[in-house]
């Protein structure tokens, strides 16, 4: 399997930049949560399926994949089989990354892939030979600084338990970079692949809105 496919139709991430607008319109502005939740979990699992298919035809084959995480290079001889999530958090020990459903539907596992939003959770690391991969440990300054957005989460209590917060903070700079984030709608709608528990949606879209200048011009995660 070759890097040089394109592989956004494929991947979590982009299926959510997929999402038609009356599906999530439906879903997370004007109708109920739970058929929103349901279409997202339709969508996603055919991207699932999709990476389940990717897995059969690797068998256990080894490949050698090269990666940029964080501004470190990284190489490694891995299962084909390996998503970026299990790469990050088993081989690498970056675990600010987090599992949720490990099937594409909750976003906690956001990471940005030259500067865009995926699952990683449905990502092969394979598929990724020769990308930049930012995760939330790479958003803070050398110095400790927050990036704003994260400090934006802060102020606004865009959080509560903390376990979706990691991917809504990738995805919310993956989302303000995408020019989406014009309106408190806007950034609702292209929030609604990361999906919070604890219904701290309010915090985040107010953190969002806070960070939205700042991140534009900020070069974390965004340049490709
Ligand atoms: Fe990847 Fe839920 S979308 S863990
Ligand atoms: Fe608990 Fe989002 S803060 S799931």
């Amino acid at each position: 399997m070759g890097h040089h496919r394109d592989e956004s139709d494929e991947t979590g991430g982009l299926k959510r930049a997929k999402i038609s607008p009356e599906v999530t319109r439906r879903g997370f502005l004007g109708g109920t949560a739970t058929a929103g939740a349901t279409a997202l979990a339709g969508i996603a699992g055919s991207a699932q399926e999709a990476l389940a298919q990717e897995m059969d035809a690797a068998g256990g084959e080894t490949v050698d994949v090269s990666l940029v995480i964080n501004g470190v290079s990284y190489e490694r001889s891995l299962d084909a089989r390996t998503t970026i999530l299990d790469l990050l958090r088993e081989e690498l020990d970056l675990t600010g990354t987090k599992v949720g459903c490990n099937h594409g539907q909750c976003g906690a596992c956001t990471v940005l892939m030259n500067g865009t939003r995926i699952n990683s959770c449905l990502t092969l690391a394979a598929m990724a030979d020769g990308a930049r991969i930012t995760t939330i440990e790479g958003l803070a300054e050398g110095n400790g600084d927050l990036h704003p957005m994260q400090a934006a989460f802060l102020e606004h209590d865009g959080f509560q338990c903390g376990y979706c917060t990691p991917g809504q903070i990738v995805s919310a700079i993956g989302c303000v970079k995408e020019g989406h984030a014009d309106s408190e709608a806007e950034i609702r709608e292209y929030m609604s692949g990361n999906l919070c528990r604890c219904g701290a949606y309010k915090g985040i879209t107010e953190a969002i809105i806070e960070a939205r200048d700042a991140t534009r011009s900020s070069d974390v995660g965004g340049a490709s």
